[in-house]
């Protein structure tokens, strides 16, 4: 068995690439349990983890995305450490970003977020999606090879979210190469310093000039909506609040979104079987999708740090301690999911894993997320009649190349090169 201790969870290019038998490795020893390079608790246990993301009296979220790095800016000393934390939070990187807020200050953006993105909204984006992967595939689709994630996946997520923002479809063009023209790295990264030449830089350029415009002129569309939502208690929020949590909207749900898809794409065509009963049985793809999150599922963790001394799973954690919620591990929790390792679209419980968090920080993205899915694949089988992975580029059935995205923080595939048949 792995010596989990001789392991470097955070570093180590083997465990990122394959992760599953030592965070197996790991929890059998404990589902809570500190590892010695970083001195991170490590929570792979399903009841653990959402005892943690549950409790936002005793764990603060301003850790969430990025742990144990840089590290806290000075020592959490004593059994409280609340009052160091806020002293301290706004110099750590993403301190302005939704999933690092704690109540009562996230509770109100949340609120804001939810008034932003409606039942009505989520509806009417749901119909877009439909016209866009039509779209999106016709131009991906065309001489029977397909890297799925930058031709299909990358740009079909990007124009979803800005669908739903409101931004104007004359406007897609222009989101579509700032982000995919190589002008702009990847949303997901965090090195926001650099603006405006990060696509986080290029979103809080956009949304300023598009909220501003708003509020002079409103015009009674969705971006009026967004610019016009209120906090609870009825005050206006801030230009930058109202950019912030539309901008954070892009970079929690596209590189998610692309390794979801991909993940579910790469299964299919690896299982023809499986891959033939889908296409048979298009009821069945919510399933296929649930199953993917549960199994692969793209947050590896999200991470939260300990204001006073607790105990989890029978563990005692220190005030200031950091923990790592490892969504990658509590869905392959045997107590929770017998067999975890097989892929079965008819676990009944499937749906109960914790690919999108629990709690207050739960993700908002879900309901999005999960369409986005379900239509890219129910028009890939509508306009494939099979699909297979490109050997020349992965390499043979047995002997595969697979590559992972570079992070401790997301799970799911560089690229993905399939071969198809109309
Ligand atoms: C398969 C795709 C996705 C996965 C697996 C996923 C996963 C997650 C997880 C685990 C969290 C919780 C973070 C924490 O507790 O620290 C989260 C939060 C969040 N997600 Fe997602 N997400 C996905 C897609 C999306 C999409 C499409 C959107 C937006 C349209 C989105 C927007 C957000 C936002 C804004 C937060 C922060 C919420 C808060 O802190 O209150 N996500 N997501």
């Amino acid at each position: 068995m792995i010596d989990v201790d001789a392991v470097d969870f955070f570093m180590n290019g083997r465990v990122l690439h394959s992760p599953y038998e030592y965070l197996a490795a790991m929890r059998a020893r404990c589902p809570v349990r500190r590892e010695p390079h970083h001195g991170v608790f490590m929570v792979t246990g399903y009841d653990e983890a959402v005892q943690v993301y549950n409790d936002t009296e005793r764990f603060s979220a301003c850790i969430s995305v990025t742990g144990p790095f840089p590290g806290f800016p000075v020592p959490l000393d004593g059994d409280d450490v609340s009052a160091t934390i806020a002293a301290y939070r706004a110099r750590l990187p993403m301190s302005d970003q939704l999933p690092t807020l704690d109540p009562p200050v996230h509770t109100d953006h949340r609120a804001l977020l939810a008034r932003m993105i409606t039942p009505k909204r989520l509806k009417e984006n749901e119909e877009f999606m439909w016209r866009l992967a039509d779209r999106q595939y016709d131009e991906a689709l065309a001489d029977g090879r397909v890297e799925f994630n930058g031709a299909y996946a990358g740009p079909f997520a990007m124009l979803v979210i800005a669908d739903l923002l409101g931004v104007p479809e004359s406007n897609h063009e222009e989101f579509h190469e700032a982000f995919y023209g190589g002008q702009a790295g990847t949303i997901g990264s965090t090195n926001g310093e650099s603006l405006p030449h990060t696509p986080l830089g290029y979103l809080y350029e956009k949304f300023t000039a598009y909220v501003e415009d708003r509020r002079r002129e409103p015009r009674g569309d969705v971006l009026t909506g967004l610019a016009s939502a209120t906090f609870p208690d009825g005050s206006t929020p801030d230009l930058m609040d109202v950019v912030r949590v539309a901008s954070n909207l892009f970079a929690a749900g596209q590189e998610t979104t692309v390794r979801l898809l991909s993940s579910a794409v790469m299964i299919l065509a690896e299982n023809p079987e499986l891959q033939a009963v889908l296409r048979a049985n298009h009821e069945l793809i919510p399933s296929l999708v649930e199953e993917t999150l549960r199994w692969e599922s793209p947050v590896r963790g999200d991470f939260r740090l300990a204001k006073v001394p607790v105990t989890v799973g029978g563990v005692d954690i220190p005030a200031g301690s950091t923990l790592m919620l490892l969504n990658t591990a509590a869905n392959r929790d045997p107590r929770k999911f017998p067999a975890p390792d097989t892929f079965d679209i008819l676990r009944p419980n499937a749906r109960s894993h914790i690919a999108f968090g629990r709690g207050a920080h739960a993700c908002p993205g879900a309901p999005l997320a999960r369409a986005e899915a379900v239509v890219s694949l129910t028009r890939l089988f509508e306009r494939t009649s099979n699909f297979w992975i490109d050997e020349d580029k992965h390499g043979p059935a047995g002997a595969r190349r697979y590559r992972y995205l570079p992070t401790f923080m997301l799970r799911g595939l560089t690229r993905l090169h399939l071969e198809y048949s109309a």
